[in-house]
């Protein structure tokens, strides 16, 4: 597993954006807008390929903008906004099957969620489809390519699945450490508090999780954060582990919930019970 120590930083990482082969009317003036905002420079695709563009500008990756979506791509990694198994997890809760990260939150409909560890926005999707309009999803994540790829994803991206857009559009992303943010909150700010941190010890490699791994943040939850997140819940604070997993025991999870089976499971801390 790539440990903080091991990889570089996304800080020290250098980026440069274009767009594709044959960019749609619009994209260039899309990709000079995300350049800027993401302060790398912009550079004219001008038939050349991904690898030439890199080396010409000393990159360690390219973000290549389309009209469909915006491609991270480094090396043999590629990393862009998708929304992995909500719609799967979705439709299994319209169907009356349980889902363990919802049963674990006890999450209700109009109920507000602070996701502390965002990454692709697949739980925060699925809480924001239980919670409804008159409920709130905010995610929370630190790093800035990953934040801005989800939050331009989870504004534009279309699919059949009608239910799930309107969850998608509703979640408020803020690019930030969640430590910082939640010492900056009040007690009661959240009604469920969430964290899904990279797994100390990972399951398995898969394609899709290597690009996103190589920006995301590693380092291990610290207790003064859960404490920190204790007392700006109202209800809640939820944390998902590997099943069996020390960090339950070591940030003083008592009650760890998850199915048979399941090699995940949820440690709940909980401050009131939700009426049911
Ligand atoms: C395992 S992923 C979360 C996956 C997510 N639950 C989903 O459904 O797609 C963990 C994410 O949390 C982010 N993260 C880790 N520590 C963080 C921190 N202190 N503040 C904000 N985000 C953090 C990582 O960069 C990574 O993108």
């Amino acid at each position: 597993m790539a440990g903080p120590s091991q990889k570089k930083a996304e800080s020290n990482l250098k980026f440069a954006v274009t767009t594709s082969l044959r960019p749609a009317p619009g994209a260039i003036e899309s990709a000079k807008q995300l350049a800027g905002q993401l302060n790398f420079p912009f550079v004219d695709r001008d038939n050349r390929s991904v690898k030439y563009l890199t080396a010409l500008n000393c990159a360690d990756g390219l973000l290549v903008v389309s009209s469909q979506k915006i491609s991270f791509l480094m090396g043999k990694n590629k990393f862009f906004f998708h929304p992995g198994l909500a719609g799967l997890r979705i439709k299994e809760i319209n169907n009356g099957k349980t889902d363990q990260m919802i049963s674990a939150m006890s999450l209700k409909e109009g109920q507000s969620i602070l996701d502390c560890t965002m990454g692709l926005g697949t739980d925060a999707i699925v809480a924001s489809y239980v919670t409804g309009a008159t409920g709130s999803v905010t995610g929370l994540e630190c790093s800035p390519l990953i934040s801005e790829l989800v939050k331009r994803g989870l504004q534009s991206y279309s699919a059949e699945d009608k239910e799930m857009i309107p969850a998608m559009r509703r979640i408020k992303v803020i690019n930030t450490n969640h430590k910082e943010y939640l010492a900056s909150l009040k007690t009661g700010s959240y009604d469920i508090i969430y964290f899904d941190p990279m797994f100390r010890y990972p399951r398995r490699k898969s394609p899709g999780m290597n690009a996103s791994r190589i920006l995301a943040n590693h380092d291990p939850i610290d207790l003064e954060t859960i404490e920190l997140a204790y007392n700006a819940a109202a209800r809640r604070v939820v944390m998902k582990e590997r099943r069996g997993s020390a960090e339950f025991v070591r940030l003083g999870f008592k009650y760890v919930l998850g199915g048979r089976y399941s090699p995940v499971a949820y440690g709940v801390k909980e401050r009131r019970r939700t009426p049911v």
